[in-house]
């Protein structure tokens, strides 16, 4: 028999899974406050590029998937999965509102024996202490009445190896009966499942990965400018270095981390060891490197051009990382800050953001002082340029 399931929040996390269900044996009722996404994806129209357009208008044709913006629809479902976002508060702290105002909304529709996965980031002790009893205190269910798992997502948007299906993903439950039940829910769609003997270790290691890549990113750009002042390919030395098997492991430099979850993350795991007494300075100084970075080419795009004021500089590629048309958290935005402050009359491209805080995508043209190469799409064809003299932050010497 078909078994229907909710995804709450349908965005880079929750449309995935929700696609990667709905093809497995599950009918799922997507939920997510925003009208015009949920009236798109139900048009047939996929927001993601990872996801396309035919994908989509099947699953809802054949009623595989149903989006709304009513919560009420999840009443019918055995698993619960949240997949909202969990972004920093302006003085950089976890900001949880999101997650508490789904659950407060998802909570009267609980029903005994329901699944409640949380999929987003949290830190440590969330899903256990803040979780768990808001679905308690909002259903008026006891806590051993309903089911409480949690299973961070591991997506990486445009990565055409590593989808839904094999990228393996860490299980963690309130009970044991939470996380076999919620083994057994994934293992329709998902190669391959491991289980955390807490919620803790599950929660824990999303923020220890992504500490990792933010640390390790940051540590790559300070080595880039190091190269870059000695006239070293700092590129050349990652591959020489990449030829060692083992204890070493590449990253490349750019104009810094960007996206919902890099910068973010580690920010959740700071604040918890800051708490606890335990302060992560690792993740402290990289964040700070990684803020810096973006004013680091502001000051190479002045040394490159002889001064910005009234220069005509086009930045290329927007989104925080290539071929995605995400800007959230995206450098290049503290790029373009820190160039009109120095005067300059910036300009950007991105074919794939199109329109981005009220301005339109420039055309690629030899019609520029300056081009800075922030985010190389894979689309994009630098010849269009021309002569236009080229920074790019992707290593150049
Ligand atoms: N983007 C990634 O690559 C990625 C990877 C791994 C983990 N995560 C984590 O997954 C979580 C979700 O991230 P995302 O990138 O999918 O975010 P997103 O912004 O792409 O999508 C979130 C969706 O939730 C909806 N939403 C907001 N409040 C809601 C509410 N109260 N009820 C229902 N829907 C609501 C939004 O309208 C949006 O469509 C975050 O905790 C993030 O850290 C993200």
């Amino acid at each position: 028999m078909t078994q229907i399931i909710s995804v709450v929040g349908l965005g880079y996390v929750g449309l995935p899974l929700s696609v990667a269900a709905a093809s497995s044996r599950f009918q799922v009722v997507g939920i997510d406050i925003n009208r015009v996404r949920v009236e798109t994806i139900n048009k047939g129209i996929s927001p993601l590029e990872d996801i396309s357009d035919q994908k989509i208008h099947e699953l809802i044709e054949n009623k595989r998937l149903l989006t709304t913006t009513e919560f009420a629809r999840i009443k019918d479902s055995e698993v619960i999965v949240i997949c909202v976002p969990t972004p920093l508060t302006s003085d950089h702290k976890p900001d949880l509102s999101i997650l508490e105002s789904a659950l407060k909304a998802i909570a009267p529709y609980l029903r005994k024996e329901m699944l409640v996965i949380l999929e987003s980031t949290v830190e440590p002790g969330t899903t256990r202490n803040i979780v768990a009893p808001l679905l308690a205190k909002g259903s008026g269910l006891k806590q051993n009445e309903f089911l409480v798992a949690f299973s961070p997502e591991r997506i990486d948007p445009a990565n055409k190896l590593w989808e839904v299906r094999n990228t393996p993903k860490l299980i963690a439950g309130l009970t044991d009966q939470a996380c076999e039940k919620a083994i057994q829910f994934y293992s329709h769609f998902i190669d391959r499942l491991i289980k955390c003997d807490s919620l803790e270790i599950a929660e824990t290691s999303k923020l220890l990965e992504n500490s990792f890549r933010l640390i390790n990113i940051s540590f790559i750009n300070e080595i880039a400018i190091f190269c870059q002042k000695l006239g070293i390919d700092i590129n050349a030395v990652i591959s020489a270095a990449a030829t060692k098997p083992y204890g070493f492991m590449p990253f490349y430099p750019s104009i810094g981390v960007g996206g919902h979850c890099i910068p973010v993350d580690p920010l959740y795991l700071a604040n918890k060891a800051r708490e606890i007494g335990a302060p992560a300075r690792f993740i402290d100084l990289a964040d700070q490197i990684n803020q810096e970075i973006p004013g680091y080419f502001v000051g190479r795009a002045e040394e490159k051009v002889g001064g910005l004021k009234a220069k005509r500089v086009l930045v290329v590629g927007v989104a925080y990382k290539p071929n995605v048309a995400d800007v959230r958290e995206s450098p290049a935005e503290s790029l373009i800050v820190g160039l009109k402050q120095k005067g300059a009359q910036v300009f950007w491209h991105d074919e794939l953001v199109q329109e981005w805080n009220g301005e339109k995508s420039s055309a690629l043209s030899s019609n520029y002082d300056l081009a800075i190469i922030a985010t190389p799409h894979d689309y994009l064809d630098l010849t269009k340029l021309g002569n236009v003299p080229i920074l790019n932050t992707r290593g150049s010497i």
